[in-house]
């Protein structure tokens, strides 16, 4: 993957005005947390071909062999106000799923906060972080992991029955470069809507791509462990479950597991 190759018929202005391409980083959102706190541009993405110390959400490592996925982070810094914290995940999730279903037609559906599944499986993780630079100007990190050329075989047998890749869904390899591109060009559209200070458009297209909205679910908390119907999200992108007596929870974080994903 080359930056000549990505930039080819990308059509974005603020996403990819600046892109690193690594062989190896401990983690693409480490360095680019690095960059943003330097005062890298709005826009910058960084991308690496292997990670030895991938972050994933709640302190777990995100391992992929070399080569075969999506490691990316991109640098924003539009100032986000106290509710808005929940906004970037969804807007990668959001993103991704738009890009899998628009480009190679996948049923990619996205599983609260922010996991994006086909058939149940997990294809694609997003990890936001947020910072301020050294002169106390705050930015944000979208850190993505798409899983792309695996073969089902290399996946640790822990995972096997949980993850997927775009090859095994699609039956054949894919660019990276043309899913980076589509990725990228849908982050630039609903981040425009976040710069314009809506974030109605980002929590409704994250409603309507939710396979958790609707259904019975499990949610694993810090706190433990709440039973539920899983109703809404809402203006924050926190979820709302409604429990056996009928009352209402909100959540910002925490792990949904549901019996049934495939749409
Ligand atoms: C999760 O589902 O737990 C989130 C996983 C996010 C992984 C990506 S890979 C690229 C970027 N750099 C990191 O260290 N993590 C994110």
């Amino acid at each position: 993957m080359t930056e000549h190759e990505i930039r080819y018929g990308l059509r974005t202005r603020v996403i990819g005005q600046s892109i690193e391409i690594y062989s190896r980083v401990e983690s693409t959102n480490q360095l680019a947390l690095r960059r943003g706190y330097a005062g890298a541009a709005e826009g910058t993405i960084v991308l690496a071909e292997y990670q030895t110390a991938g972050r994933g959400r709640h302190g777990r490592v995100w391992h992929s062999p070399h080569g075969s996925s999506l490691l990316a982070s991109l640098i924003l810094r539009h100032r986000l106000l106290p509710n808005q914290l929940g906004i970037p995940s969804l807007m990668g999730a959001v993103s991704i799923t738009n890009a899998l279903r628009e480009l190679l037609n996948l049923p990619a559906m996205i599983r609260w906060p922010n996991d994006v599944l086909v058939c149940g499986k997990k294809i694609s993780g997003v990890l936001a972080e947020l910072d301020y630079d050294q002169n106390q100007r705050p930015f944000f990190i979208v850190g993505f992991g798409v899983n792309v050329n695996i073969a089902s075989a290399e996946f640790p047998l822990s995972l096997r029955s949980s993850a997927t890749s775009i090859q095994i869904e699609f039956g054949r390899n894919v660019s990276r470069v043309s899913v980076l591109r589509a990725i990228l060009h849908h982050l630039e559209e609903i981040y425009s809507n976040l710069k314009l200070g809506s974030t109605a458009p980002i929590i409704d297209c994250a409603t309507d791509l939710s396979t958790t909205i609707g259904k019975k679910v499990q949610l694993e908390t810090l706190d433990g462990s709440f039973n539920g119907i899983a109703e809404r999200i809402d203006a924050e992108g926190k979820l709302t479950l409604r429990d056996q007596s009928g009352r209402l929870h909100l959540f910002s974080s925490g792990d949904v597991v549901h019996a049934e994903d495939c749409v």
